[in-house]
């Protein structure tokens, strides 16, 4: 079976996997939650803040262009990136959360004039998100009087667009779901969920974080108003992530941060605002963060994402194979495609101490309700244990999970 990456370019390529932890070489599963960085990435960075290091858009003086250059040259690469159209626009903000508050609050708040969303209207949101995409509209509902509607994964966790038709409705304005759900790994057939909201008339949000690395998705292709990724589930930084869309469904977005270079003309009592995309990104943005991860996005195109995602695929089904194997080991959503995400939960052992005795053999998982607590809640399982995978795993990596977990197994039984 083939890996993408040697394990002698590795050291060389990701100085942060070339660790021993405990005693044992780093077996790095916990890629759902944070990816490690290139050289490349950190180079760029590096460079950036040694010769470029200055506020953007406020200053005539050389560092000041430069670093203004470098942040809108990272916009245009990363628009390229996800297949953004001439009518797209792309925000930057801290991350996925962030962008996802920003949509959900900017569709609900009235401070500048009447919201969006008004009483009675519906807001659909799947059953298979993050807290991030779905605590945001729980309060947009609240402030805007709209009422939120789930669309129910079945018990194998699937979404079915037949379901979300019966729950549109001509007063459903916005639906929100998941490229790639980060608790189970269920890759949800989107590209048509978007598309029969949009149809319905409603606004469509798309929470790519778990997509951007292999699969992101080509945004001028999708029925998508508001698509959401990170940089650091990409290959990038920390602190850094955006807000791609329509640029007149961007528009309707009242703005979260409210300060300098968001505004265009203030007196002492109004103020106008300027122009997208810097209305949406009030006070001094993240530069190198945003410059890291256009370069963790040309990174991921060095090597491609079609090869990535066929390595990723093999890597999961390698895993799903060897877990479900191992006595008392059930596996959530093993069907599942174009996914880097292998949730498991095993009888007699909890995640926690699974996670804890994995570590001690240098394999790093993430233990728990990652964040998506109705989800688990709806198929029974309660805490997982989750594996994700990145370029940089090897089946050797595959092998040491499921060799760590039979061993863990025993010991805990
Ligand atoms: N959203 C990240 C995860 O799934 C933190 O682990």
């Amino acid at each position: 079976m083939g890996d993408l990456l040697q394990k002698t370019t590795l050291p060389g390529t990701f100085p942060g996997l070339a660790q021993a932890v405990n005693g044992v070489a780093l077996a790095y599963l916990d890629n759902a939650a944070t990816t490690h960085m290139p050289l490349a990435v950190l180079e760029a960075m590096r460079e950036f803040e040694i010769t470029s290091r200055a506020n953007i858009h406020r200053g005539v003086h050389t560092l000041s262009q430069r670093a203004t250059d470098a942040y809108e040259r990272a916009r245009g690469d990363l628009k390229r990136f996800i297949g953004a159209g001439p009518s797209h626009e792309l925000v930057f903000t801290s991350g996925t959360t962030e962008a996802i508050n920003l949509v959900a609050h900017g569709l609900s708040d009235r401070a500048g004039g009447p919201s969006y969303l008004r009483p009675r209207d519906e807001i659909i949101v799947s059953g298979l998100e993050h807290h991030a995409n779905l605590v945001p509209w729980q309060q947009a509902a609240r402030r805007s009087g709209a009422t939120l509607r789930i669309l129910r994964p079945d018990a194998q966790g699937r979404l079915h667009p037949d379901e979300l038709a019966r729950l549109l409705t001509p007063r459903t304005m916005v639906f929100a779901v998941t490229a790639c759900a980060n608790a189970t790994g269920e890759r949800p057939p989107y590209e048509d969920l978007l598309a029969l909201a949009r149809e319905a008339g409603a606004l469509t949000v798309l929470d790519a974080a778990q997509a951007a690395a292999h699969e992101m998705p080509r945004l001028a292709g999708l029925a998508c108003d508001f698509m959401a990724f990170s940089g650091h589930k990409m290959y990038g930084p920390m602190g850094i992530g955006a807000l791609a869309g329509a640029r007149k469904s961007l528009d309707r977005l009242a703005p979260l941060r409210l300060g300098g270079d968001m505004v265009d003309w203030v007196t002492e009592q109004e103020a106008s605002f300027a122009e997208l995309p810097a209305r949406l990104e009030g006070g001094t943005p993240n530069v190198a963060g945003a410059v890291g991860m256009a370069a963790a996005a040309a990174f991921i195109d060095g090597i491609g994402r079609t090869a990535i995602d066929v390595h990723l695929r093999a890597l999961r089904a390698h895993a799903v194979a060897g877990l479900s194997a191992l006595d008392g080991v059930t596996v959530l959503a093993p069907h599942a495609e174009q996914s880097a995400i292998v949730s498991f939960v095993a009888e007699g052992a909890h995640p926690h101490d699974l996670g804890t005795l994995l570590d001690e053999s240098g394999i790093a998982v993430r233990t728990g309700h990652h964040c998506a607590q109705p989800l688990l809640e709806h198929l029974g399982t309660g805490p997982t244990t989750r594996a994700s995978f990145a370029l940089y795993n090897t089946h050797d990596d595959v092998e040491r999970l499921v060799a760590g977990v039979a061993h863990a197994l025993e010991v805990l039984r």
